[in-house]
């Protein structure tokens, strides 16, 4: 008698082992599945959606003249443009994109120079080349005033070497 209820919890044990293997291979089974299906709607997302870059307006505003002291040359590094504002106060925007390969360059003040750092081409302070592998002057582009005092700086507009705003 005593050994039939051993064999009893013996074989309850065995059973409890049993499911408790199933169980967990099953939750294995569905949580694999679950990250299967996850991935494949995630990779359809991705492959369904548009593949647009999105580019900052050609033309826009970079604040009144008096934020600009004579004699100085700001930057926008997110529109990669110089605003130059001449000793004589008149405004013109150079193009920060180096005409070689493209690299971005930099104003090196202590020399009066943008300088590219990936061959070595210079340019004045008008973005006349100086030295270095550059095929052409830096971009010069069209600059205004708008209706609220606002200079304005266009892109999409190149203009001569000569082309300057005077406020
Ligand atoms: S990209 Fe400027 S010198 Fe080559």
């Amino acid at each position: 008698m005593d050994k039939e209820k051993k064999d009893n919890e013996q074989k309850n044990d065995e059973k409890e082992n049993l499911i408790s293997r199933r169980y967990f291979l099953e939750s294995i089974g569905a949580g694999a599945i679950g990250v299967t299906v996850l991935g494949a709607a995630v990779l359809s997302a991705e492959y369904l959606s548009p593949n647009v870059v999105k580019e900052p307006p050609m033309k826009f505003k970079v604040g009144p003249p008096e934020d600009y002291s004579p004699g100085s040359v700001t930057k926008n590094i997110e529109q990669k443009v110089y605003i130059v504002r001449a000793k004589e106060g008149y405004f013109y925007a150079l193009s920060a994109v180096c005409t070689h390969l493209g690299c971005i360059t930099n104003w090196k003040s202590e020399q009066d120079i943008i300088a590219c750092p990936c061959h070595g081409s210079k340019f004045n302070i008008d973005g006349q080349k100086i030295a270095g592998p550059a095929p052409r002057p830096l971009q010069r582009f069209a600059m205004s005033l708008d209706d609220h005092g606002q200079l304005v700086v266009d892109k999409s507009a190149i203009v001569g070497s000569d082309v300057v705003l005077k406020v």
